[in-house]
């Protein structure tokens, strides 16, 4: 090998160093012949091994050791950054030890168009941005500022490669699993812990293999394995585990197209995603610049960047899972497991009370704003113009993954195609899939219901533009744009036609073919602010008077007798995913200042100890201190049971904390005096990011119990202090 590349082009000083991480899955191995499936390889050669910890097969067992791990590197968002730095400047440490970046594209709401609501958004959130932007100097990270890209976009495009191990502040992380890197969704702690040179620890996985066959064709895409996979494995059905790809159909696919199978893996509560080291993996990283990874993962394919053959007997699941007859699927309302294969859709419109006309459709996210799902897009939107249809009937909004994707798309003319169209172009960020969306077409704050469909991965009520009358539903780009002219959530195009105007004439789409790569990636405009080197002199200010920004306190230590005769904050009914715990959008501005944005805990969720008259209220609960029947909004409650010397719990359905990585939904509680969550089952990232803020997540051993717990129970733990 005539040179060592470094990890990224943009991390020149860390060298991808694929021998030792042979090494060290050699010593686990210790001269075992036992074949290792490839999350097996990836886990095991990042472990952390020492005189205390000689790692070995028979010592680790999935689904109980806790393994110590050290990752290539951590990645945050805008939204969970400020939180993660506030942790990590109290660590007092003067530098990450591992590479590290951060990425702005959270807090961007969409209104009007990319530049209107990027400019808007540096106005509004200037403070946040200089905060990060400094805290990212100061500690020798990569700052990535507004319009760069979606954080797993600008990952993929820069930092993935086969074989290595990224944490991220953002439960998609396992997007990267479409470059053979296994990615995993943490909470800002644990991905301070690694930013300090602490071992990183997971319980290790099971493992669910996924034998792929066949080859896609027609309408069916890569959005589709992993939408049927959510109707086969649920929102729960992951948990613990690492889903892994294997068979031929594997070889079939591109690495973007990958990555958005591994994005919505954390739909089914996966704990990563993976596929093996593949030629489209290769060409994807020739063609963003990374040629001298793809040659040395082509020499290290077999012994670290694929499943061993004959390793099958070690998943424990195996699904399998035909290419050649998979069928377009269309998930939803309110939660991404609803899968409905396209010819079953039309019945179950017609079953439901799903508004049929779509309001709004969508194309971007993490998930699916690649220039290939740009391209195909595009494809459609051009068979429509030659057919007499010159402009969408229904809202478009399409968001380029990246500044690079945007600018690359920009150059082959794909977006004029789709502003044409009438489609209006948002800024590379999140926005509407995280509720940044400033939506006037329905009246919101009436909860006027309607439904809308989009290429993101998460659907869950009030997601989008916070009105839980929003039937959301997810799909492939290609869908989604069929959705756009067709208008009616009940269309099929695999059947149906669109009349075009007044005439005789009926546009009948053919399915759009695949574009994997662009001739060339554009550049961009430059939004990449450099770690320094130098950083002593610097220093991170923060205005004691700032509502958005607050330095954090530790939290009181354990009292004796704190577990004994809590009040019940909430019991809560049905769903609770993060976003019901910590709700998005408008309180974005307040996720570096843990007092502001404790004022919406639990603000999205449902109670079951509320009086009948009220039980559709969401977000409130009785105040067990005052004499009359007092409800109130739950952040109040909990404040008032606080400061009055008591302290209460939270009595959690099944998969409580379901969703993002948000730790506020851990670190909030923990503020406002909670001491426990007790719930029929957690959600893996919620779960850890609870007890590393001090709470307890305790789980039913009968989980019949929660039906036990009546209106004025106290709870008394045993057995804890
Ligand atoms: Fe952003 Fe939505 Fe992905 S919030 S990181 S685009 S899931």
């Amino acid at each position: 090998i005539a040179r060592q590349p470094s990890i990224s082009p943009l991390n020149t000083d860390t060298p991808l160093d694929y021998a030792s991480q042979v090494a060290r899955l050699e010593a686990v191995k210790s001269g075992s012949p036992r074949r290792l499936t490839l999350t097996e390889k990836l886990l095991y050669s990042h472990l952390i091994i020492s005189p205390e910890h000689r790692w070995t097969l028979d010592s680790i067992h999935r689904g109980k050791t806790s393994l110590r791990l050290r990752p290539d590197r951590v990645a945050c968002h805008d939204a969970t950054a400020t939180m993660a730095l506030l942790q990590f400047i109290s660590a007092g440490l003067p530098k990450v030890a591992i590479p590290t970046t951060v990425h702005s594209d959270h807090l961007i709401v969409a209104r009007n168009g990319a530049e209107d609501d990027l400019k808007r958004a540096e106005l509004e959130y200037r403070e946040v941005y200089e905060f990060l932007s400094s805290a990212a100097k100061k500690y020798g990270i990569g700052f990535w500022r507004p319009g760069s890209g979606i954080i797993h976009t600008t990952i993929f495009e820069n930092y993935t490669f086969p074989g290595g191990l990224i944490i991220g502040t953002d439960s998609h992380t396992p997007n990267a699993g479409g470059m053979g890197m296994l990615g995993i969704g943490v909470g800002g702690s644990d991905a301070v812990d690694a930013m300090a040179g602490m071992p990183w620890e997971l319980q290790c996985p099971k493992v669910v293999g996924i034998r792929l066959t066949g080859r896609l064709s027609g309408w069916a895409s890569s959005k589709d394995i992993i939408c049927k996979l959510a109707g086969i494995l649920t929102v729960s059905g992951g948990k613990g585990k690492v889903i892994e790809f294997f068979g031929p159909g594997t070889q079939t696919l591109g690495a973007t197209a990958m990555a958005t199978v591994c994005n919505m893996s954390a739909e089914i509560g996966s704990t990563s995603c993976i596929f093996p080291y593949s030629e489209f993996m290769s060409r994807y990283l020739s063609a963003t610049k990374r040629a001298d990874i793809a040659s040395l993962a082509d020499i290290y394919k077999d012994i670290l960047l694929t499943a061993d053959e004959g390793s099958e007997q070690h998943y424990d699941e195996i699904i399998d899972l035909d290419l050649d007859t998979l069928e377009p699927h269309i998930n939803g309302p309110f939660t991404p497991d609803l899968s409905h294969p396209l010819s079953q859709l039309k019945v179950a419109v017609s079953r439901s009370d799903w508004p049929v006309k779509v309001s709004h459709a969508m194309v971007g996210s993490c998930t699916n704003s690649s220039y290939e799902d740009l391209e195909k897009t595009k494809q459609l939107v051009n068979q429509a113009k030659s057919a007499g249809l010159h402009r969408v009937t229904t809202p478009f909004m399409v968001t380029p993954g990246s500044e690079t994707i945007r600018a690359t798309a920009e150059a082959d003319g794909i977006l004029q195609v789709l502003r044409d169209a009438g489609a209006v172009v948002l800024s590379n960020s999140c926005g509407p899939c995280v509720g940044q969306w400033d939506r006037t077409d329905v009246n919101v704050k009436e909860r006027e219901r309607n439904t809308v469909v989009s290429s993101f991965n998460r659907n869950f009520v009030g997601r989008h533009d916070s009105n839980p009358e929003t039937c959301s539903f997810v799909t492939s780009p290609e869908m989604v744009t069929a959705f756009a002219y067709a208008g009616r959530i009940d269309f099929n195009p695999m059947t149906d036609s669109i009349p075009v105007g007044g005439s005789t004439q009926q546009l009948r789409f053919a399915p759009p073919t695949s574009v994997e790569l662009p001739t060339n990636f554009s550049i961009g405009k430059d939004t990449y602010q450099a770690p320094q080197n130098d950083t002593a002199g610097l220093f991170v200010e923060i205005d004691p008077k700032s509502n958005r920004l607050q330095l954090l306190r530790p939290f009181d230590a354990w009292k004796q007798g704190s577990a004994k005769s809590m009040h019940i904050l909430v019991k809560v009914r049905g769903k609770c995913t993060t976003d019901h715990i910590s709700p998005a959008g408008p309180w974005y501005k307040y996720r570096g200042h843990l007092e502001n944005i404790s004022n919406n805990m639990l603000l999205a969720a449902s109670n079951a100890f509320l009086p009948s008259d009220y039980s559709n209220m969401l977000g409130h609960a009785v105040h067990p201190l005052k004499q009359a029947p007092t409800i109130l909004p739950i952040p109040e409650v909990a404040r008032d049971i606080r400061d009055s010397g008591a302290r209460w719990c939270i009595i959690g359905d099944w998969n409580y904390g379901e969703g993002s990585s948000r730790e506020h939904a851990a670190l909030e509680p923990r503020f406002l005096g909670g001491v426990a969550v007790i719930a029929r089952s957690f959600a893996r990232i919620h779960e850890t990011n609870l007890k590393k803020q001090g709470m307890l997540p305790l789980t039913f051993d009968d989980a019949a119990d929660y039906d036990r717990i009546t209106k004025g129970d106290r709870i008394t733990l045993v057995g804890v202090e």
